[in-house]
């Protein structure tokens, strides 16, 4: 089967176990391929701290911080043979791809766990262009802590006109004063709170020190993929007006991000169409304003001293649609989603709802760490196989958290009773404290699919779910 594709081998990062170098043969863009790669899952000493001070003992793919780039075109196949070399078990969840539930990566619900020195081929389909991302799914407040991610790009099959196409993956690490990372993973007082916030906040694995060299009037593609276990990034280009062309992978109608940053909470994606309008030799802050009392600079623009590419900037280009079904709201099944739980914020200190056993929220009621364990558990949901289905999520809480949806992907309908502007289709869509959002989708991948929050530490401490379709 597979000589009769094309073959494209995945470019990985040095000092990793070799690829099997495949024979490359072109074919017509329209002919779908099989893209291959190897993970293996590793601990692996990576500067992530400037060189001048000592290297972190990571838990990573392949070596490298972020792991390797995956890379592949609308419509090919995917296989990844993944290697866990780390001491404890471990699965790779494909983050917002639609791909068949055996695929998917949960621990327990959709395979057993590959055990240290085990190893597990995942191969699926990529129907949909756009920014993903990959990490394991067991203990993943830890694995994705201590390093495990990496992002997975697929691109349209007609590109957009960019100068450049680059990638920014954000993450935070809470390290010690020697560079290592602090243990006392999962420990209540953050699982209960904001979740594990680091000290660290790299981009693309290192605290980044080197300005980001760009040239007046080019147009750059920034995906943007928040890879942090619970830290919320707000990044605001100074000096420049971005374009949000895709949300979590998927088109929508370009706009100037609302209030003039681009928010990111756990596992969410943006794609921006940044314009170098300002002055050759001039210089511009990224910052990062989420947390008031501690807004940084997160990196600089730092413009050569190049003429500028051209005068004014093109038109925003306009992705193409990914093939998603719109669901029927007028027939669609409703059901309300209500997260609870957290410690309070302001004066009162106290637990809001119940908590036993370590479970500080819960999901309607229910405080389940289904997926890692093989305790056997009951799906919130059961939706019939091709209906459209409207979710009322109700955010009960003082915090924030950003819900994630297995295996599909949905519209934002509303948040607190008013349309959004966009209807824009995400796999993760962030409530803020209090918040309502009205989600629709249509249940057309049959399975066990996660529903949960993706600060990570609220995902093992209550803050997950199931929803069945079949
Ligand atoms: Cu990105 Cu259930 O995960
Ligand atoms: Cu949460």
């Amino acid at each position: 089967m597979v000589s009769l594709h094309r073959r494209r081998v995945l470019a990985a990062l040095a000092g990793v176990s070799a690829l099997p170098l495949l024979p490359s043969r072109s074919s017509s863009a329209s002919q779908a391929g099989l893209v291959e790669a190897n993970l293996v899952a590793a601990p692996a000493r990576v500067q992530l701290v400037p060189p001048e001070y000592p290297a972190t003992e990571a838990w990573t793919y392949n070596g490298a911080l972020p792991g390797p780039v995956l890379r592949a075109r609308q419509g090919d196949r995917l296989r990844v043979h993944v290697q866990n070399a780390l001491a404890e078990p471990t699965t790779v969840h494909w983050h917002g791809i639609r791909l068949p539930n055996a695929m998917d990566g949960v621990p327990f619900i959709t395979q057993r766990p590959i055990a240290p020195g085990g190893s597990f081929t995942y191969e699926f389909a990529l129907p949909d262009a756009g920014t993903f991302f990959y990490h394991p799914h067991q203990r993943s407040y830890e694995q994705v802590g201590r390093g495990l991610a990496g992002a997975l790009i697929v691109e349209e099959r007609t590109l957009p006109q960019v100068d450049r196409d680059v990638l920014w993956v954000l993450g935070d690490y809470r390290l010690n004063a020697d560079a290592s990372v602090r243990g006392g993973f999962g420990n209540f007082m953050d699982a209960s709170h904001a979740g594990r916030i680091g000290n660290s906040v790299t981009l693309n694995g290192r605290v980044p020190t080197e300005r980001f060299h760009v040239r007046a009037g080019e147009r750059v593609r920034l995906r943007l993929v928040n890879a942090a276990s619970a830290r919320v990034f707000a990044l605001e280009f100074r000096g420049h007006e971005p374009w949000v062309v895709a949300l979590d992978g998927h088109p929508v109608e370009p706009h100037r991000p609302d209030g003039g940053a681009v928010v990111l909470g756990p596992a969410m994606r943006a794609d921006l169409i940044l314009d170098m309008t300002a002055a050759p030799g001039s210089r511009h802050a990224v910052h990062d304003g989420f947390y008031r009392q501690q807004a940084y600079t997160f990196n600089e623009l730092q413009y050569s001293d190049e003429p500028p590419l051209r005068a004014r900037p093109a038109e925003p280009p306009r992705l193409p649609p990914n093939p998603l079904s719109e669901p029927e709201l007028a027939r669609a099944d409703r059901h309300r989603v209500v997260f609870t739980g957290g410690m309070m914020g302001g004066m009162g200190g106290g637990m809001m709802g119940g908590m036993r056993g370590g479970m500080a929220w819960s999901v309607n009621g229910i405080a389940n760490a289904c997926g890692e364990s093989d305790v056997p558990f009951e799906p919130m949901l059961v939706l019939r196989k091709g209906r459209s289905c409207v979710l009322d999520l109700v955010n009960d809480t003082a915090w924030h958290h950003p819900i994630h949806l297995h295996g599909h992907a949905f519209r934002v309908l509303m948040r607190n009773g008013q349309p959004t502007r966009h209807r824009e289709w995400l796999d993760t869509v962030m409530l803020e404290p209090r918040e309502r959002a009205e989600i629709a989708f249509v249940a057309d991948n049959p399975g066990d699919w996660m529903f949960h929050c993706h600060v990570l530490e609220h995902q093992a401490s209550g803050m997950m779910s199931c929803i069945r379709v079949g």
